[in-house]
């Protein structure tokens, strides 16, 4: 299945992502997680990205369509990937629907997680993230790790992201009604857009989202 999730920042999109990813037995592609493994990493397109990401910022396509084709053209994904975080804006959109025609590639579904905004803001507030792994996150008081401080996964040192302050998400939000939105009326034109309410428990979304999946196969 090749399956896009949608939604505001702190929406749940990578937690859901995690869950569905292993459901479905196909890989979980985020741009923001390649983006900070990059800037860990200190490589050049982490250079590129840095500033952006700090500001609330898109990276420019130029970068990021090119960092999500080769992430699609992996082994792994040959039969199916779940992209969390991209495309986010009509072009990046339009980018991917031309890499999945030119591999005679179709999208499943388009899952537009809906949470409000009052709640998206609590979450990434309370969000405590992996510094080994971003895709490693917790919630100070809906997800707690075992140990305070420490990721239940790896062990990694649990931190506060650099783009979690109030400023930056505001700005976040503000980008995401912008450019991000406009991608889900492109894509209800397709008939691909599956609206899931992603308020209550992180497993009930995720039930949702797998009978939704389920509904249009
Ligand atoms: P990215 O990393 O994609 O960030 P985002 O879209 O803002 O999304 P988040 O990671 O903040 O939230 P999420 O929806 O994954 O929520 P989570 O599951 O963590 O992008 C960061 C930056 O990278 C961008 O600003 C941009 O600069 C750049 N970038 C990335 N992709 C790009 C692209 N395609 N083009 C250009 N630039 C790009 O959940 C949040 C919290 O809530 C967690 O603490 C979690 O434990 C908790 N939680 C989750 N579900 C529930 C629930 N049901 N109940 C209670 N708590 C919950
Ligand atoms: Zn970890």
């Amino acid at each position: 299945m090749r399956i896009v999730l949608v939604g505001p920042p702190g929406a749940g999109k990578g937690t859901q992502a995690t869950y569905l990813a292993k459901n479905l037995s196909i890989p979980h592609i985020s741009t923001g997680d390649l983006f900070r493994a990059n800037i860990s990493q200190g490589t050049p397109l982490g250079k590129q990205a840095q500033e952006y990401m700090r500001a609330g910022q898109l990276v420019p396509d130029e970068v990021t369509v090119g960092m999500a084709e080769d992430r699609m053209s992996q082994p792994d994904a040959a039969n199916g990937f779940l992209l969390d975080g991209f495309p986010r804006n009509v072009a990046q959109a339009q980018a991917l629907d031309a890499y999945l025609r030119e591999n005679e590639l179709t999208l499943d579904a388009v899952l537009d997680l809906e949470v409000p905004e009052d709640e998206v803001v609590k979450r990434i507030a309370g969000r405590r993230t992996c510094r080994n792994d971003s895709a490693h996150t917790f919630h100070v008081e809906y997800k707690k790790p075992e140990t305070e401080g420490v990721c239940d996964v790896c062990g990694g040192e649990l931190y506060q992201r650099e783009d979690d302050s109030e400023e930056t998400v505001r700005k976040r939000l503000e980008v995401y009604h912008r450019e991000t939105e406009p991608i889900i009326d492109y894509y209800k034109a397709k008939g691909q857009v599956v609206t899931i309410p992603a308020l209550g428990k992180v497993s009930e979304v995720t039930q949702r989202a797998m009978g939704a999946l389920a509904a249009k196969a």
